[in-house]
């Protein structure tokens, strides 16, 4: 069977590919796009198949999908990180949507039989009020960011393309995850580094923080690879799925945590430019649906999770 993961360069396709890799019978193809960083692949590069692309051209998409005629595609190319989204909202909207779209496009246009797994996000819920949580797929839209409003357009997209054209699509809204190979710019791993660079006396002895106020339900991205994976194997077409580990976590004490597991004595600080225009405030998912269609549970607990990211960046 053959497998497309497109953004297999990046933080969790890396981890499906590697989820795949351990299983048989599969084909794996990514798409790389010119210039992309290739870090995390650097370990699998003989073992799958990369080929070039640019998801926002719809003619490169169309020949790398008509060439590779997938079985499964797992689309999680995406701009991901939500302050980018303001500075670039354009580029986000394009990046999301219209990437997705071309994908769409070129699987519509081959005549062959193909899963899609999109990943959506629980950004767009967005404005959930107490009454809301916790948030199963049926709580309103109200996303806070250009970044939820581009992963609604996904999501959206998807149902609309179901419906029309009967096309066989598998909608994930994962909520946060972390892990090994996290980008420094998200929460875990930027704290994560911090601290580790404060360890290692490269800085001075403060983490730099934004909200802490915010509240988010994480799962390990290993955790989460293997859920992308059971959507496509056992969730039902056309539907609509939360992943999350149905634990939410302050982020002042997520941080509190990584700081007790750390070899410094460590002070807090907020800077003003890691606050964004406005910040989801909680959130707290219901996988419910999920875990009856396909037995999913996750399997790590977050607290190892925490540790395996102070290793990671000690390490590096
Ligand atoms: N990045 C960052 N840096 N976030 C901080 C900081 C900081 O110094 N201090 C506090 N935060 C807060 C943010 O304001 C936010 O409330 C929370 O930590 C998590 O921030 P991120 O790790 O940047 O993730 P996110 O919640 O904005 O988005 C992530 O999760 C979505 C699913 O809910 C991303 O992975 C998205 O791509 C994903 O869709």
């Amino acid at each position: 069977m053959k497998v497309l993961i497109t953004g297999i360069t990046g933080f969790a396709g890396s981890h499906l590919a590697d989820y795949c890799l351990d299983r048989s019978g599969l084909d794996i193809y990514g798409i790389i796009r010119w210039r992309s960083r290739t870090e995390n692949v650097e370990h699998l590069t003989d073992r799958v198949t990369l080929l070039e692309c640019d998801l926002r051209d719809a003619t490169s998409t169309r020949e790398v999908v008509e060439e590779i005629r997938p079985d499964y595609i797992f689309h999680l190319a995406a701009q991901s990180f939500v302050p980018t989204s303001w500075r670039a909202p354009s580029e986000s909207l394009v990046t999301n949507v219209v990437g997705q779209l071309n994908v769409f496009e070129a699987v519509r246009k081959i005549d062959h039989k193909c899963r899609i797994q999109i990943a959506c996000s629980s950004e767009e819920y967005g404005m959930v009020t107490e009454d809301d949580l916790p948030i199963d797929e049926d709580t309103p839209l109200r996303p806070l960011s250009p970044y939820g409003v581009s992963k609604v357009g996904q999501d959206l997209l998807g149902y609309q393309y179901y419906m029309s054209y009967k096309m066989d699509i598998v909608r994930t809204r994962g909520f946060n995850h972390t892990g090994p190979r996290r980008a420094p710019v998200f929460v875990v791993s930027d704290f994560a580094r911090q601290i580790v660079e404060i360890e290692k006396g490269l800085r001075e002895p403060v983490i730099h923080v934004g909200n802490l106020d915010a509240m988010r339900d994480f799962t390990d991205v290993r955790d989460m690879a293997r859920a992308y994976f059971l959507s496509l194997e056992k969730g039902k077409s056309g539907e609509v799925y939360n992943i999350c580990s149905e634990t939410s976590w302050r982020i002042g004490d997520m941080l509190d945590k990584l700081i007790s597991l750390a070899d410094a004595k460590i002070k807090i600080q907020q800077d003003p430019a890691r606050l964004r225009p406005s910040d989801v405030p909680r959130l707290l998912g219901d996988c419910s649906k999920f875990r009856k269609d396909t037995g999913w549970a996750p399997t790590i607990p977050f607290e190892t999770t925490l540790k395996d990211m102070l290793d990671y960046w000690r390490q590096r």
